[in-house]
């Protein structure tokens, strides 16, 4: 079959009176449906910045946690992506779901969290992350993988530096303050539904055409 023909949308309609009328209790419950339907990397993000130059990248990143203000996730503060973030707060993000035909749209503005908590968080992860995380420089030109993961191996399992690993001041979180978030769920005949909240002074609520 060819791509074009695709066109089924099984589904979860999406009834405009149960939606919340604040998007981040909107947004749980949705994050909620895509972990009970098994979604492999329901929490992955792709994520848009721009560059200096105005030009445009994506990219997936892992949403790690939310809280009353935005969304979290964690990165090096040296990548591409932190560079563009230096220059130009604005973000995009894309969730899509497709076996629940649900899709999540947000602009926010992005602001680094306080070490304290990146260092919390670092310090959850498996130590192979930890080391990789300290070791690469995230999207520098390297020669090969090899001399890398030959320091990986040799860190891991090296005791003195694992009892005093703690969260490099080049990686950390980033958190995404949303000044827009739309809801859509795919459904058949193309009527698919989508509700968008803009933040004004309080969150405003809008249907958007399919
Ligand atoms: C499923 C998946 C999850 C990822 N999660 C992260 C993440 O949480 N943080 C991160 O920095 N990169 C993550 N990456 C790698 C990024 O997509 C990207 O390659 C890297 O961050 C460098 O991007 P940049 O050069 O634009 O800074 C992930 C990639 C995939 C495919």
């Amino acid at each position: 079959m060819e791509i074009k023909e695709i066109r089924e949308y099984k589904s979860h309609i999406l009834a405009i009176s149960k939606i919340a009328n604040e998007p981040f209790k909107e947004f749980k419950k949705w994050i909620k449906i895509a972990q009970d339907n098994n979604i492999l990397d329901f929490n992955a993000m792709t994520l848009s910045t721009v560059s200096s130059n105005n030009i445009p990248s994506s990219r997936i990143v892992l949403l790690k946690q939310i809280n009353k203000d935005g969304l979290i996730f964690y990165t090096n503060y040296r990548s591409n992506k932190s560079i563009d973030l230096n220059h130009n707060k604005n973000v995009a993000a894309n969730f899509y779901w497709a076996k629940i035909n649900k899709q999540i749209r947000i602009n926010g503005l992005v602001n680094k969290i306080p070490y304290k908590l990146s260092n919390q968080y670092f310090l959850s992860r498996p130590r192979t992350s930890m080391i990789s995380s300290i070791i690469s420089k995230q999207s520098s030109y390297i020669n090969s993988i090899n001399s890398l993961e030959k320091k990986l191996f040799y860190l891991t399992n090296n005791k003195k530096i694992l009892n005093n690993i703690k969260c490099p001041k080049y990686w950390g979180g980033y958190i995404i303050k949303p000044y827009m978030i739309e809801f859509w769920q795919g459904k058949p005949n193309r009527m698919h539904d989508r509700i968008l909240f803009i933040k004004q002074n309080k969150w405003v609520k809008k249907i958007l055409s399919p």
